[in-house]
């Protein structure tokens, strides 16, 4: 790279139902960001059909390559580095976005950066406000995963907590899909519950143990099933809004008292929220209203940076490959990628 030229990034990302391609300049200027989603090919199925996901992705990413290039106005040419997840994710999706950039990084002859989607999501924040820094305490909850991580500098993470069982993005799409709402359930459910009463019902709400750092969703997503099914039998009405507020009080309740704590143990300043539960309006509102409260700076990205997509993953790369870190061409698919302390 020509030391004077800030560094060009192709990433790309298809860790899921999402085929995403964007350029980047330097670690911040996203200059295009294209998402493909697969949204309406699984909704029928109620969630995401890996097999069919993987088929999607090889449709999909060479156009919205293309696309990303002809947006930004740059030539393959002038990239520095490829940058791609390799996990977690879903295997034969992941091997797509994988086995175009390891193509495009050999043909070019220029560094290839594998990404980790979680570390990705993180990374969202800095593109969303250009003065972050590190350190601060990031709450990740997506489809796949809820975790606290302390990132101490932009190479120094370390797992405080994680869910046991279920992600609070899969708890929501699960009480979405019994409830008989469309996939994705998140945004149904967030949606119905500015309807409902979140007080109406008292859902069980797991480890609230101070000191505890885990998670556990799935005795919440029992309990809401157990409460539709005993009304059905009593045949009462169910208010579905009621159902909805108070299911996503039961999730935000836990989800901030642990952010807030974890900050606080951590002797730290900042709290920043990712993944695609961050686009959640009560968790937004709620973690905002206790940061305050506590005298924490929070951050949250940008709807369209919360959920999957390929500038996170360039973000990511950059502060990687500022540090030197940088995959060979025999880089594979990780499906159970981990968060590894660092
Ligand atoms: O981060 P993401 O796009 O994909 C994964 O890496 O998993 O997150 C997708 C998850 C889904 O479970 C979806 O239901 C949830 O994020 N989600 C929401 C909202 N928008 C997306 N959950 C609650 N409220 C929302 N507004
Ligand atoms: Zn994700």
């Amino acid at each position: 790279m020509n030391e004077k030229k800030e560094c060009l990034t192709l990433a790309i990302e298809s860790s899921c139902d999402e085929t995403s391609a964007a350029v980047l300049v330097g670690g911040r200027t996203i200059l295009s960001n294209i998402i493909a989603t697969q949204i309406p090919v699984h909704q029928k199925f109620g969630g995401v059909v890996p097999e069919i996901a993987s088929r999607k992705h090889i449709v999909n990413i060479m156009p919205v390559i293309d696309e990303a290039l002809r947006e930004a106005k740059v030539e393959l040419s002038e990239l520095d580095q490829i940058a791609v997840t390799y996990g977690p994710g879903l295997v034969g999706a992941l091997l797509v976005g994988v086995s175009a950039a390891k193509a495009l990084a050999f043909s070019l002859d220029i560094p290839l950066v594998g990404v980790n989607h979680l570390e990705g999501h993180i990374f969202a924040n800095f593109l969303a406000h250009k003065n972050l820094k590190p350190p601060f305490v990031a709450l990740v909850v997506s489809g796949g995963h809820t975790s606290l991580v302390q990132v101490s500098d932009y190479n120094s993470f370390k797992l405080i907590g994680q869910t046991r069982d279920d992600a609070a993005g899969e708890a929501f799409d699960k009480v979405a899909r019994v409830m008989g709402l469309p996939y994705p359930g998140g945004p149904q459910i967030d949606k119905l519950a500015r309807e409902g009463n979140a007080d109406a019902i008292n859902f069980p709400q797991a480890l609230r143990e101070k000191g505890n750092f885990e998670f556990s969703f799935s005795g919440l997503k029992s309990a809401v099933l157990n409460y539709l099914h005993n009304m059905e039998q009593k045949g009462l009405e169910v208010n579905k809004a009621d159902v909805a507020a108070s299911f996503q009080k039961a999730v935000v309740d836990v989800l901030v008292d642990k952010a807030i704590r974890a900050v606080r143990r951590a002797g730290m300043q900042q709290l920043v929220l990712a993944g695609g539960v961050a686009a959640n309006s009560s968790l937004e509102g709620s973690l905002r209203e206790a940061a305050v409260a506590a005298g924490i700076d929070f951050y949250y990205p940008d709807r369209i940076l919360c959920t999957d997509n390929a500038a996170m993953i360039g973000c990511r790369a950059y502060y990687q490959s500022q540090h030197q870190e940088f995959s060979d061409l025999y880089l594979n698919a990780v499906p159970g990628l981990a968060l590894s302390d660092k």
